[in-house]
């Protein structure tokens, strides 16, 4: 693969130069007279190394550091500088530059330098990959997840990722359909491309044709200029779909052929426009359901359901409840600058037997707000909002009769708790507080 390097120095002479040596070594370049219009390429490109001039009118190399970091913290920047303001050069290191190389340039050693960052960041790059890898253990890019049914969304997310195939996500709101829609992109080859994500439910029915597709000057009143839709942005990317059921059926059609033929033309245009745009749409609705009614397209359902992919509610994988509770603990404690370890282990059982309808979203809000409320290390059952612990009460309770035998109480209760366990006797035995060998005992 062709390594990108990114030139910005504001003589034209030495950036035409460099520009014509580098491309002799076989490197990408794109090369700027302006810090500002470099920074601009570089939100939207892979750019290894940045080459960067010191003392620009504009933006100086400095603030070009600053920004870049923000835009692309892997990308490498080598400053070059007019000898004699060597210091400038050494502040920039200080704030993360690379190296330095002194004007006028020794090209021997430019080669150097550049190879040498180069190496540095594979170095970085796969010990960056190796980190990841240890921490995937339990999670996927960033979604959590150990159960039986999580990992089997993980396993249909590394088999498609590196495919063109459209995918189609459904589960309830909050279970993670956006964070999966990111997996599948990150882990694609499109991964340093865009993904944009279009909430269809937020745009109205006059604006979304031309929000997806764009459209040209004087295509409506108020089309002052053409514009790229979506698809376009997303060229070469991933276009997430969200909500796919609320687009209207007038765009359905649209949609249609673009699934079929990759290829649509701007709204008010007559140019066709081809992309290479994976989509991932995604619902909580059952479109099936809506087909019936005739409020979605059959034949578009067919095109987005190459690959579904069911995120299970969170109530049906609650032995991912633990795992999540730690990991939003860490992250609100950190950003609330809170000093809480954990929880004890009563309140994540409260936590872990509520059905949170809201799902993942719900939880990690209330972890959130236990958090922020807290002046304690370990989050205790008094910390837990009361309806969790309603919810729990009332499933708790049983209807005793003086007649009973104690035999016939001890059935209704470990029922009772296998049911909430979801059939599961490590998890039953651990609600009725009791090893699994004495639940096993008393079941037989
Ligand atoms: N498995 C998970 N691990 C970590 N965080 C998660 C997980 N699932 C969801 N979240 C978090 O929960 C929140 C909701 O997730 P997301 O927006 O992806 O849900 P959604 O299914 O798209 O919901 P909606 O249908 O309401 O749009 C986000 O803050 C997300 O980071
Ligand atoms: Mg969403």
């Amino acid at each position: 693969m062709r390594q990108n390097i990114l030139i910005i120095e504001d003589d034209k002479n030495t950036k035409e130069g460099l520009k014509k040596i580098l491309e002799a070594a076989k490197y990408d370049i794109a090369a700027f007279e302006k810090g500002e219009d470099a920074l601009d390429y570089l939100k939207s490109n892979k750019v290894d190394i940045i080459l960067s001039d010191m003392k620009m009118p504009g933006m100086s190399g400095i603030e070009v550091l600053k920004k870049s970091q923000e835009i692309s913290p892997s990308t490498l920047m080598i400053i070059l500088t007019a000898y004699g303001t060597v210091e400038n050069a050494v502040e920039a290191m200080k704030l993360g530059a690379y190296d330095y190389l002194t004007k006028p340039l020794n090209l021997e050693k430019l080669s150097i330098v550049i190879q040498r960052a180069l190496s540095y960041r594979k170095l970085k790059e796969d010990y960056e990959s190796l980190k990841k890898e240890i921490s995937q253990r339990y999670s996927f890019e960033n979604i959590i997840g150990q159960s039986k049914k999580m990992k089997q969304v993980f396993e249909t997310i590394s088999q498609v990722a590196q495919t063109r195939a459209t995918v189609l996500i459904h589960g309830e709101s909050g279970t993670g359909k956006e964070l999966i829609a990111k997996a599948i992109h990150q882990r694609s080859n499109r991964k340093d491309k865009n993904f944009i994500a279009v909430q269809c439910s937020t745009l109205s029915k006059g604006v979304i044709e031309s929000e997806l597709f764009g459209h040209e000057k004087g295509a409506f009143t108020g089309a002052t200029e053409s514009r790229q839709g979506r698809f376009e942005l997303a060229n070469g990317g991933t276009l997430f779909l969200d909500e796919i059921s609320e687009i209207p059926p007038s765009v359905q059609v649209k949609l249609l052929r673009v699934l079929e033929e990759r290829q649509f033309e701007r709204v008010g245009g007559t140019k066709t426009i081809k992309v290479d745009t994976r989509i991932i749409a995604a619902t909580n609705q059952d479109l099936e359901k809506l087909i019936k009614e005739n409020k979605f397209r059959e034949d578009l359902y067919w095109r987005l359901n190459v690959v579904k992919i069911e995120v299970p509610p969170l109530r049906e994988r609650r032995d991912d409840i633990p795992l999540l509770v730690h990991s939003f603990i860490k992250e609100s404690s950190k950003a609330n600058k809170k000093k809480i370890k954990g929880i004890s282990s009563k309140a994540l059982m409260l936590l872990q037997n509520h059905d949170w309808r809201g799902n993942v979203r719900e939880l990690k809000n209330a972890i959130e707000s236990m958090v922020v409320l807290s002046n304690k290390e370990i989050i205790g059952v008094e910390e837990i909002s009361s309806y969790v612990k309603k919810e729990n009460e009332i499933d708790g309770t049983i209807n005793i009769k003086g007649t009973m035998h104690l035999d016939e109480i001890e059935k209704i209760v470990i029922n009772k708790a296998l049911k909430k366990a979801g059939g599961n006797k490590s998890k039953a035995a651990e609600i009725l507080g009791i090893s699994r060998k004495t639940l096993h005992r008393k079941l037989s």
